[in-house]
């Protein structure tokens, strides 16, 4: 047995940005903050969101100061934006890091906190937030329809997810042609992350057929466009492929969850604010292969997915070399880090490890773990040679 559900009204395709003045009002909103960040504003993609709400009538307040990783202060400072203004509706523009904003800024606007008391509880804030609307400009998070939003609470190190259906956006507006000339290293990272989505939701605990239709369709479209994304920022082609795939994947694991890649991964981005993207590139293959051994068949057909000719090789090593193709794919996109680069010291692994215990989708992770194996994890990538 098992649910699917997903919430979000998907508008897909090049130019839909030019729509959402319409959905902004038939979700009855007059006055919306638009929460983004001063990269989107320098690449003048502010202008084509603000300009479809203008001629709606809808009066916009923006709030641009959001950083990589979001912080509890950041979401505090958006919050303030959107009272003063009287926001009945949130607007995120950006990455995940300005979708997520968008959505914590949308809870705290209305309730009085503090923001980590609403953390890893479903739904927990007592006063429903105003809508949101989400815009990607990278195809990697797939915020625009997840129902989470991941914050780094400020001063503790530690990055936590506020979920709930409340700020699963209303709406998705998912227009390829806002990620044209994406810096090729964030179109690499966001790419990966879009498909450690969709792998981890294959894989996961509470994967279902439905997930899992999800999850496959996701990973041949990143197999099949990220390095032409990646070799040629202006393809369009590419890009809308590489969107659909990361909000599909988005889709797959709202249902099914995820797993270790993403605590291993997210407990760097709180830790050592490490762009998401980045974390999960380094984390990914750690991640998987420790999950290789209860996930065969799957982990064979992610392989073969991503190119690999497993014709004569054995189920258990078909399986494993999932392994060498994600290795392959992040050395094809030149993404060379570790954990070493990272930042990472072996005195902080104790730490870490109980960390992504308390991570979020640490429960949906097909395989059990404790703090030892995490601790042997980030260890073993740390000193590969050992
Ligand atoms: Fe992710």
């Amino acid at each position: 047995m098992f649910n699917f559900a997903s919430k979000t009204t998907v508008v897909f395709g090049p130019d839909t940005v030019q729509g959402l003045g319409k959905e902004a009002a038939s979700l009855g909103a007059a006055k919306v903050l638009l929460v983004t960040d001063k990269g989107i504003v320098q690449a003048g993609l502010l202008e084509k969101v603000r300009q479809p709400l203008a001629e709606a009538g809808i009066t916009v307040a923006v709030f641009d100061e959001v950083q990589p990783n979001p912080t509890t202060l950041t979401v505090s400072e958006g919050a303030q934006a959107a009272r003063d203004h009287q926001a009945d509706l949130i607007v995120g523009l950006g990455g995940g890091s300005s979708m997520d904003a968008a959505k914590a800024i949308a809870i705290m606007s209305v309730n009085e906190g503090p923001l980590e008391d609403y953390c890893e509880v479903f739904d927990a804030w007592p006063n429903p937030p105003p809508p949101v609307i989400c815009l990607p400009t990278t195809a990697g998070t797939g915020a625009e329809v997840s129902l989470a939003a991941m914050i780094n609470l400020t001063g503790q190190n530690v990055k936590r997810a506020l979920f709930g259906a409340s700020i699963q956006p209303a709406v998705a507006i998912v227009d390829p042609s806002l990620t044209l000339g994406l810096p090729s290293r964030l179109t690499a990272l966001t790419g990966i992350d879009a498909l450690s989505h969709a792998v981890e939701a294959y894989i996961a605990k509470d994967a279902n057929p439905i997930s899992d239709a999800l999850a496959e369709k996701a990973i041949e479209l990143v197999a099949d466009n990220l390095r032409e994304a990646y070799a040629h920022s202006d393809n369009l082609e590419a890009r809308t492929h590489m969107l659909l795939a990361s909000t599909i994947a988005v889709i797959a694991c709202s249902s099914a969850g995820l797993g270790i890649v993403h605590s291993l991964a997210q407990t760097l981005g709180g830790y050592y604010d490490v762009p998401h993207g980045l974390s999960i590139a380094v984390c990914f293959p750690i991640g998987i292969g420790y999950n290789v051994p209860v996930a065969l068949e799957k982990c064979g057909q992610v392989s073969r997915m991503l190119g690999t000719h497993t014709n004569g090789m054995s189920n258990d090593a078909a399986a494993h070399s999932v392994v060498d193709a994600l290795r392959k794919l992040t050395t094809d996109l030149d993404v060379q880090d570790d954990l070493q680069s990272l930042g990472v010291r072996e005195a902080d692994l104790p730490r870490l490890a109980e960390i992504c215990m308390e991570d979020g989708c640490t429960p949906t992770n097909p395989r059990p773990i404790d703090t030892t194996a995490f601790e042997a994890l980030y260890r073993s990538a740390l000193r590969p040679q050992e």
